[in-house]
């Protein structure tokens, strides 16, 4: 990735393209074909976020997109208040569609950039950032909404991230980014690889999971836990400790 952090794509035209992507991103099933694992993921974070905060009752879903991980959420942890912000108004009204179909509490939508948006601090007792954070860039940036997802979190809450990663060994990054060259040839071609490799170059900056978990623990979060990792692909939850 050489592209610097200021000539990324900005936040109108990463909308527009997630506003013309909805059906996409709208399939349990499959959850994103262009991530691997991500049926997986979303079945490792609806499973455990139920039995890592029993007594739920909130949920924050940042960029959530039409709402697979919200709705898996749901299914194990039925009558949640949900709340759903995005970017794309598209995708969040497909996703409260959706939602609303499913066994929810009161279901809310905020439309905007995860970094500005004003939320109720200490009010989640679960937050869900899937495929999302890649879009922050430098690393006050990172650590600054790191601080703001840790002061939403209620006391005891959990934080689930899944996303695509960086590797801090050069030799590690480009074997897991060629492992994942593979994966997106075997899907559609070397056509489709280049395709998704050109998107990422734009408009993403991801970073390592032991950078983020670093800036977890500065922010006062006393447990995070590697829930899965695959090619360039993971999952982790970062747990807010209880109030004394
Ligand atoms: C790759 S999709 C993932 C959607 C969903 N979480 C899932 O896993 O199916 C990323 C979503 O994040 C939204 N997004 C990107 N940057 C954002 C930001 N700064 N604040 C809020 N949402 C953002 C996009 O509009 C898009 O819907």
């Amino acid at each position: 990735m050489s592209t610097p952090l200021d000539k990324k794509s900005t936040n109108a035209q990463i909308k527009e393209r997630f506003d013309n992507d909805v059906e996409r991103f709208s399939n349990l099933e499959t959850g994103q074909q262009a991530v691997i694992d991500a049926p997986l993921m979303l079945d490792l974070i609806s499973d455990l976020a139920p039995k890592i905060v029993p007594g739920a009752r909130t949920l924050l879903d940042i960029g959530c997109g039409a709402g697979n991980n919200t709705i898996k959420i749901l299914r194990s942890r039925p009558g949640l208040d949900c709340d759903l912000l995005d970017l794309s108004d598209r995708m969040l009204e497909r996703a409260a569609e959706r939602v609303r179909a499913e066994e929810s509490g009161e279901v809310r939508t905020f439309c905007g950039d995860l970094r500005e948006l004003d939320l109720p601090a200490g009010h989640y007792d679960l937050i869900v950032a899937a495929a999302v954070l890649h879009h922050l860039r430098d690393d006050e940036d990172w650590l600054r909404a790191f601080q703001k997802i840790y002061d939403l979190l209620a006391p005891g809450g959990a934080l689930f991230v899944s996303d695509i990663f960086f590797h801090d060994d050069p030799q590690v990054h480009a074997a897991m980014w060629a492992r994942y060259g593979d994966y997106l040839r075997s899907l559609g071609g070397e056509e489709y690889r280049q395709k998704v490799f050109d998107y990422i170059e734009a408009e993403d900056s991801p970073r390592g999971m032991t950078f983020q978990i670093e800036l977890l623990r500065r922010v006062g979060f006393a447990q995070v836990d590697v829930l899965h990792k695959n090619s360039c692909f993971g999952a982790y939850v970062a747990i807010k400790p209880k109030a004394d």
